[in-house]
């Protein structure tokens, strides 16, 4: 059985994943450069505003279960993965640096989703809604990867 300060931890681990993400995806959608690069740009910044929401829904969450939404203070970046490469017009580098970003999400969501099962049904309604989000990112990303597959 988990109790809610575990359901109040990794909620505040998915929301700086959520922070760090929109902080990557905002650099990438105006760092990259070239004519493939265009497509992959403008989805990205189309998904800031969606991980913003993620974002703000984790926050109000964990808010309502007596946590404290951290400050800046305590972030720590981890997705070495997601930086702008030094070429900039290498889109399948970012392509699957945003691949492996929205694994990580869809990991976290289904462990939130398994953590509150039978005991927080409005967090594992969150996360399941999140989950579906973060799952049509990867299917999106997955379709641009096709193409250099070819
Ligand atoms: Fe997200
Ligand atoms: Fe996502």
């Amino acid at each position: 059985m988990s109790n809610k300060q575990d359901i109040i931890n990794k909620l505040i681990d998915a929301y700086w994943k959520e922070i760090e993400t929109v902080q990557n995806y905002i650099a990438l959608s105006v760092n990259l450069d070239g004519i493939q690069a265009k497509e992959i740009k403008e989805s990205l910044a189309a998904d800031v505003d969606e991980e913003l929401g993620h974002a703000k829904e984790l926050a109000k969450r964990i808010k309502e279960l007596g946590g404290t939404v951290p400050g800046s203070k305590s972030f720590q970046a981890e997705q070495s993965y997601l930086q702008t490469p030094q070429d900039t017009t290498n889109v399948l580098a970012v392509i699957n640096g945003v691949l492996e970003a929205e694994e990580d999400a869809i990991k976290t969501y289904s462990e939130i989703i398994k953590l509150a099962d039978g005991q927080d049904y409005v967090t594992q309604d969150l996360a399941i809604r999140l989950l579906a989000d973060e799952e049509s990112h990867r299917e999106e990303f997955t379709s641009f990867l096709r193409e250099f597959r070819k």
